[in-house]
């Protein structure tokens, strides 16, 4: 034995040559880690050694007929002795003089991995009940949603839509930024429907992505070690609404199953052969801008039209700013009940000090702040001293606090402060953003980021930024 294939013998990965017809050409002993003999394989062809292997997906043929390599591909195969073997392969195309000559492939057992990966599956699967939520037994915390409150036009144009949306079992998709209240219109639509069925929801980026799979399509007993019969979301979901919330952490990979259920109407258990027709109405949504996921190519578009039949935009709350008051009123009440108080109401001066900020957090951070200052507060009416000391907009200057609602006329402007107003403004919106990220800030005011730093210092905001950092809507 010369020493090249010395070398080549004592490597861990299997590697495997074959030709244009894919008969194998060389392979080095660790294919014995896949259960194959280097002896045995060499001038045997591919398919007869792995008769499992179909071919539209044999990675030798798409390397040799596309002269592109295929770099830590998954598979998983029975053995021509029928062991089930899951290896990590790469497939690289032998170019001699521009002209394809054979490929060959490294691969490393994961058998072992794989199996553990099953094992966790299964144990999270069997710890996780998705008990449906059933109409009539309207829980406490959906009663809280009834109220859909603002008066802005765009919120009138969704109410009128929620009652038509609620009749036709077509999918529906809702874009609005994070706190817009998207939950609460799913909410709104079920009750409105007039579906006996369940509304099952599923945060899409709350799992891992083989987790995902299994609780949406279900498992069948041996589908994978320790698997056992259970209906996936789509089975429990059956005659009503499946939410399928942050739909864009989908991977590519489970965007094209679901794609086919949606067309075919029906589901296949992971690891099984029957098809069980379903009919579910799908909502699904996302806080990033529909047209960014297709430009971003993180979203399918053949799925996204499928899934986006009929289509509702929820605005942020800086752009229906005069919903502010009424909110304020609403969560108030809300929270005089919770918190057993008795606040009347808040104070001109406050409510102006609020319409100024930008909320980021949109409704969820609003509440949020309301049942923060309804904690403080001692006297009737919550007051701008209280939003002060609760500290929670130290972010606007109480000099420059009159919001565009509340402004009064003919106010003398110093041009130098109104400037440095509005910058500093631009700043803190944009730093609210991103969350703190001084660099992504940079980028979207279109700043270099070493004099966005420069103004930070400028205007005293490095504890802004902690603050920031430290803020979590709920
Ligand atoms: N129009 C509204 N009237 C009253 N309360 C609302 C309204 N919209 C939202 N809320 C309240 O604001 C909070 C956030 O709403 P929701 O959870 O529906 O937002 P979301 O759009 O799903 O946010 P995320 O993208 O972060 O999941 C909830 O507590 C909800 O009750
Ligand atoms: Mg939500």
């Amino acid at each position: 034995m010369n020493w090249e294939n010395k070398v080549i013998n004592s490597i861990n990965d299997g590697i495997m040559v074959v030709d244009t017809n894919l008969t194998i050409i060389f392979a080095n002993k660790a294919v014995d880690s896949i259960g194959l003999s280097n002896k045995k394989i060499i001038g045997e062809n591919v398919f007869d050694i792995f008769p499992n292997l179909a071919k539209n997906n044999s990675t030798f043929i798409h390397a040799l007929k596309t002269k592109k390599e295929i770099i830590n591909q998954q598979q998983t195969f029975v053995t021509y002795r029928g062991e089930r073997t899951t290896t990590l392969t790469s497939t690289f195309p032998i170019i001699d003089d521009g002209i394809v000559v054979g490929a060959f492939e490294i691969f490393q057992d994961v058998s072992a991995l794989q199996k553990i990966k099953d094992q966790l599956i299964d144990l999270q699967l069997q710890n996780t009940e998705h008990p449906p939520k059933m109409k009539n037994d309207v829980s406490k915390s959906q009663e809280e949603f009834r109220d859909f409150i603002g008066e802005d036009e765009s919120i009138q144009n969704i109410k009128n839509n929620i009652k038509l949306f609620a009749k036709t079992p077509s999918p529906l998709f809702i874009y609005g930024e994070t706190g817009t209240g998207k939950e609460v219109i799913v909410q709104n639509i079920h009750r409105a429907s007039r579906t006996q069925g369940p509304l099952i929801t599923q945060n899409c980026a709350a799992i891992p992505d083989n987790l995902l799979e299994s609780f949406l399509f279900g498992t069948v007993k041996g589908g994978f070690t320790g698997a056992v019969d259970k209906e996936g979301l789509f089975e429990f979901a059956n005659g009503g609404i499946l939410f399928l919330d942050e739909i864009n952490s989908l991977s590519m990979n489970l965007q094209a199953k679901l794609l086919r259920v949606l067309q075919d109407q029906k589901v296949r258990r992971v690891g099984g052969t029957k098809e069980i027709p379903v009919s579910v109405k799908i909502i699904s949504a996302t806080n990033i801008h529909p047209i960014e996921l297709l430009e971003n190519k993180e979203m399918r578009e053949d799925l996204f039209y499928r899934l986006n039949v009929l289509y509702l935009e929820l605005p942020p709350l800086r752009s229906r700013k005069e919903d502010i008051p009424l909110l304020i009123e609403h969560f108030i009440s809300e929270y005089n009940v919770k918190l057993k108080k008795s606040i009347k109401g808040i104070t001109e001066e406050a409510l102006a000090y609020l319409m100024d900020h930008s909320w980021p957090g949109n409704i969820r951070e609003l509440k949020n702040m309301i049942e923060r200052l309804m904690n403080l507060v001692q006297s009737d009416y919550i007051g701008k001293s209280d939003i002060e000391f609760s500290d929670y907009l130290h972010v606007i200057s109480p000099n420059y606090a009159q919001g565009d609602f509340f402004r009064k006329k003919n106010t003398k402007v110093n041009f130098k402060e109104e400037i440095q107003r509005i910058e500093r403004k631009m700043i803190m919106d944009s730093l609210y953003e991103t969350k703190g990220n001084i660099s992504q800030a940079a980028r979207n005011l279109d700043l270099p980021q070493q004099s966005l730093s420069n103004k930070i210092k400028k205007y005293n905001l490095e504890p802004e930024i902690i603050r920031i950092k430290l803020l979590k809507y709920e």
